[in-house]
């Protein structure tokens, strides 16, 4: 396997859970590691750690739901990093329930987390990745986008995530 001494990765939603986790697997191969999260506390106190560990580590509070607010995260990625060589679309959430009680609102932030967010990130790093000779882009679904009780936002966001995903060897394939 190739090394991935000193590439960058830009992990979504890393400041808990599998998305810190997946940050520290990577940086313990010598990634330098963006940890990018909506919550200030958190995403400071995950540098912090990893900080204190030796990683090569910075922090970006960013709604990857905001288009704004990614394409700054990215360009502060390269500037500070150099590149963007692994994207992780890993943030996520979910709110369930029986149909009836889900609300307009329910329906909008778990499309907009759980797909629009990947759908931003990935255009917003692409074009550098293309110009570097490529890149990876991983990310994360559910076995719920094959459906599930209470979980029609939810699965409706990850069956979408996996439609998004298929859709990228058409328009980068051959590009690395
Ligand atoms: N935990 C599981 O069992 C499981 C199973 C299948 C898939 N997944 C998927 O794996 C991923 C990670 O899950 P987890 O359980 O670690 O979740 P988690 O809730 O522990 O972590 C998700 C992180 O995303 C951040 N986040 C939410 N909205 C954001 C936004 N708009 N912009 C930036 N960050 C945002 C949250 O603050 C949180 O830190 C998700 O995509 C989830 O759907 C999880």
């Amino acid at each position: 396997m190739a090394s991935l001494e000193g590439k960058v990765a830009l992990i979504t939603g890393s400041a808990s859970g599998m998305g810190k986790k997946t940050a520290q697997r990577l940086a313990e191969k010598g990634v330098k590691v963006v940890i990018n999260d909506i919550v200030p506390e958190k995403v400071e106190q995950t540098v912090q750690e990893f900080a204190a560990k030796g990683f090569q580590v910075m922090g970006k509070v960013a709604d990857i739901c905001n288009a704004t607010a990614v394409n700054e995260m990215v360009k502060d990625v390269v500037e500070r990093f150099g590149s963007v060589d692994i994207l992780v679309n890993n943030a996520g959430m979910e709110r369930a329930g029986a149909l009836r009680n889900l609300s307009e609102k329910d329906w909008d932030i778990t499309l907009n987390v759980n797909l629009k967010g990947a759908f931003l990130c990935s255009q917003a790093v692409h074009g550098h990745m293309i110009e570097k000779g490529g890149g990876r882009i991983v990310n994360i679904a559910s076995r719920a986008w094959l459906g599930g009780a209470g979980q029609a936002p939810y699965s409706s966001a990850k069956a979408g995530l996996v439609g998004l995903t298929r859709t990228w060897p058409w328009n980068w394939g051959g590009k690395g």
